[in-house]
């Protein structure tokens, strides 16, 4: 371009970076290994597929297919590796975070060339925010390894984690993974995605120049069926994915019952809220950051607008005109918005929804201007006049296309972003910081941004609900996924109980019991309710003598259940204070009725009358435990690095279903029940089949209490048909299972469908009498998810 034309048109002329360091690596690594136990090898299959520049097709490098047999060498590594990693301790891993850090500062241009070349991302992303993002992850975690022993002391690391990382942000993912893993001592096989796999490798080779022993971070490449061997492998203790929603769904079934710990960030389908008192200008920058930042292949992009109606109309006129001055071209040129969707086939994906949202009706506009031809580009795209069942309204096109909508009031606006079985993340955009913060915690997603989009800081948790998946990433929230509690050495297969007393010796069997003749209901929204099958079971004491006939719910009682939980929606939004209120009181009641429940233990469980009652005292004190808890489990004030201020909130999760243990059975149900409904769940409770009478008597303390109809509901009957049913149903939120290993297999399975989250003990169980196994912190970090809500602050 000439300076006359320049002149004329106001243009910008070509602003390449040079790419000549990264060619020289390139062309030195033209066949990239595996990196295994500190070694560069070879795939055994000797097979290789191309890495192609998606700017130009043109090939970069070849990529190893690794398979299982590799996989398996993999794993040995890292098992092998693990003793010593976790034994030279939290300061000597926090130097060598450290000494990652600053290797990647120092080749931080090479990393953003190679990165912008193989994922096909502007220069400018790559170079001013993956990049150092990604180093600011390991500083960040090398911190939280010195800090391991002061504020993780009752937690060890989980061991050797499979971690399989998608295209979009192909380093920065590594990081997320790798830098929490290696900090709380466990060790790695990560393999990057088949198209981007060309940073992961130079980060490998960084492993070593920082001289991390080997083994305690092996690299995999190769396709989805490599992925699935590190899934399926049994010496693989946690996995960790990001991707579509299909695959965690996959991997969700595929480790049910496995007892490996995973986390899933899945797909998205963000609301970007704009309320008519919003700046537009800035929410059309902020809408420029939301979708067109890494071309739209974002997980939490901001890719579903809801506008006020009043504004509409200059919100989307203005937004043309910028997508009008947005440059889509070479990734390497400094001045590209918008560079080049990951392959032909993603880019592919992304026609075919537009051509689905032309055909559905939705109104599509894009730039007068044409995308370069000799790449896999793709226009900024707007679609408006969209309606929340259009196919683009529902599914993630995971490319640079906005879809507008629009709504009249704050609810409206509440309801439409909350329209989705997605919940990663949500922005908020009004100059009424009060609109905001009262809009911020109705919204389901794990992250809120206020009067900004697609902030992240290390510092700061992400993850989802619903089908963007489970689990946090970054943050001290994040830690929690790479760490179990040591207590855990402490469960046994076989269940903890009181000492039986002989038959002979059984004092209750002279005392009488009244009422116990009746017929036990169940107990829905706060009423004593008749089964729906009209069926009741007999359930017999220890010395196998008649106890009460208890009724048997089946899959219509769980459903009423569930609506009558969703519609006790008040006891979440009340107060902390409110909520522990209610809870002394049922202590209170529970104290008065304490000789009543432990005849019915003595006679349930056959123990003496003395265990019985420490049974009662033990339930009474727990309750006063989460009664306390329930206005002191507090949030954190996130220091993230931004010019925001987040707020780590813990939420409830909202309907939960909770399988009751067998053994100690009013001191386990109080100890499952009480730390949900303390942090603002509602539950559907299945008791202990073999002893449902102690917990069945609940309802009367729950009646006499406060306790708000639907808050607890108490289906008794067939335990592990009752359990699928809570778990197959799409209206719960979260299920916690304590029974039998296979049960738990079920469990995990039959969540996946709405990718609840679950909690299972795999048949292992807890002493319930000792307040270590059976109670603190992490019932409550069951019981909520943490969102982060990113306040702007002291700019
Ligand atoms: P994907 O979910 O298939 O791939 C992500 C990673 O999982 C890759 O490393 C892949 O090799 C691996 N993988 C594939 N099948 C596997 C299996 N059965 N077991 C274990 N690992 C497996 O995503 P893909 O095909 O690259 O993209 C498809 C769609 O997924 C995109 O259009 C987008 O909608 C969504 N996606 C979401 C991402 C997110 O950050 N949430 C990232 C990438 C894609």
């Amino acid at each position: 371009m000439d300076i006359k034309t320049i002149y004329e048109t106001m243009e910008y002329g070509p602003a390449p970076e040079s790419r000549s360091v990264a060619d020289e690596w390139l062309n030195s690594h033209a066949k990239l290994g595996l990196f295994i136990d500190g070694k560069w090898v070879k795939p055994l299959s000797n097979q290789y597929f191309d890495s192609t520049d998606p700017a130009s097709h043109k090939k970069l490098v070849s990529i190893a297919q690794a398979d299982k047999r590799d996989v398996d060498i993999a794993v040995a590594a890292a098992r092998k590796a693990l003793p010593g990693w976790v034994k030279i301790g939290p300061h000597a891993r926090a130097r060598y975070l450290y000494a990652i850090a600053r290797l990647i500062q120092k080749h931080a241009r090479l990393f953003s060339v190679l990165e912008s070349l193989d994922n096909g991302k502007p220069i400018r992303e790559s170079r001013d925010i993956d990049i150092p993002l990604v180093a600011r992850h390991f500083y960040h975690h090398a911190g939280w390894a010195q800090l391991m022993p002061e504020e993780l002391a009752d937690y060890q690391e989980v061991g050797v984690i499979g971690q399989v990382i998608p295209w979009n942000f192909p380093l920065l993912m590594l990081s997320w993974k790798i830098a929490p893993a290696l900090a709380m001592g466990n060790t790695v096989v990560l393999k990057p995605a088949e198209f981007t796999s060309v940073s992961a490798i130079l980060f490998a080779e960084i492993c070593e120049q920082a001289g991390l022993p080997a083994g305690v971070v092996n690299i995999i490449t190769g396709d989805g069926k490599t992925g699935a061997a590190i899934v399926d492998h049994p010496d693989v203790d946690k996995i960790a994915f990001t991707g579509s929603t299909e695959v965690g769904r996959i991997i969700r079934r595929a480790t049910a019952g496995s007892g490996k710990k995973i986390s899933l960030e899945l797909g998205g389908k963000s609301p970007f809220i704009v309320f008519e008192d919003a700046d537009i200008d800035s929410v059309v920058e902020g809408l420029v950051d939301a979708i067109w930042f890494n071309q739209g292949q974002v997980c939490c992009a901001g890719s579903r607008l809801l506008v006020q109606e009043e504004i509409a109309e200059k919100t989307f006129e203005k937004i043309r005109a910028r997508m009008e001055k947005l440059r889509v071209g070479n990734s390497l040129d400094k001045s590209t918005d918008i560079g080049a969707i990951v392959a032909p086939v993603q880019l592919k994906a992304i026609e075919n929804l537009v051509k689905i949202g032309v055909k559905e009706g939705a109104t599509l506009w894009q730039p007068s201007w044409k995308c370069p031809d000799d790449g896999c580009f793709y226009p900024p795209t707007l679609f408006t006049n969209v309606a929340p069942a259009h196919t683009i309204a529902r599914e993630e096109i995971f490319g640079p296309v906005l879809i507008a909508m629009t709504f009249r009031t704050h609810n409206e606006a509440v309801a439409l972003a909350n329209n989705t079985r997605y919940g990663l993340a949500a922005s908020v955009w009004t100059e009424n910081i009060n609109l905001a913060l009262d809009i911020a915690p109705k919204l389901k997603a794990g992250t809120v941004w206020v009067n900004c989009s697609n902030v992240f800081d290390a510092a700061s948790g992400f993850g989802g609900y619903r089908e963007s998946g489970f689990g946090r990433e970054g943050g001290k929230e994040g830690l929690y996924e790479y760490v179990k509690p040591k207590v855990e050495k402490e469960f046994s297969t076989i269940p903890y109980s009181f000492v039986k007393v002989k038959k002979s010796n059984a004092a209750a069997k002279g005392k009488s019991i009244p009422d116990i003749d009746r017929t036990i209901k169940l107990y829905i929204g706060g009423k004593q309710t008749r089964p729906d099958s009209g069926y009741s079971y007999p359930v017999y004491d220890a010395d196998d003598v008649f106890m009460a006939d208890i009724a048997e719910g089946n899959r219509k009682d769980i459903r009423n259940a569930v609506e009558a939980a969703h519609a006790a929606s008040k006891w979440t939004l009340m107060s902390g204070h409110a909520r522990a209120q209610v809870l002394f009181y049922l202590a209170e009641n529970m104290a008065q009725r304490k000789s009543e429940l432990a005849s019915r233990i003595e006679l349930s469980a056959g123990c003496s009358a003395k265990d019985a009652l420490v049974e009662v005292e033990l339930s009474i004190e727990r309750i006063y435990l989460y009664a306390a808890h329930a206005d002191k489990y507090d949030g954190r004030v996130h220091n993230t690095v931004s010019g925001n201020v987040t707020l780590a909130m813990p939420e409830a999760v909202g309907v939960m279903g909770i399988v009751c243990p067998e053994e100690f059975p009013l001191l386990s149900a109080i100890s499952v029940i009480l730390p949900a409904i303390a942090m603002g769940n509602r539950v559907v409770v299945i008791p202990s089949e073999t002893m449902p009478v102690p917990v069945m008597d609940l309802y009367q303390l729950f009646e006499t209490s406060d306790l708000p109809d639907g808050v607890v509901n108490l289906i008794s009957g067939k335990k592990e048909a009752l359990a699928e049913v809570l778990a197959n149903h799409d209206d719960v939120d979260a299920i916690w299972y304590f029974g039998t290993k296979e049960g738990s297999q079920k469990i995990e399975f039959a969540s996946s469908e709405n990718m609840k989250r679950t909690w299972v003990n795999y048949g292992k169980h807890r002493d319930w009498t000792d307040a270590k196994q059976g109670s603190g912190a992490e019932f409550l970090r069951h019981a909520t998810e943490i969102k982060n809500i990113w306040i702007p602050y002291g700019h």
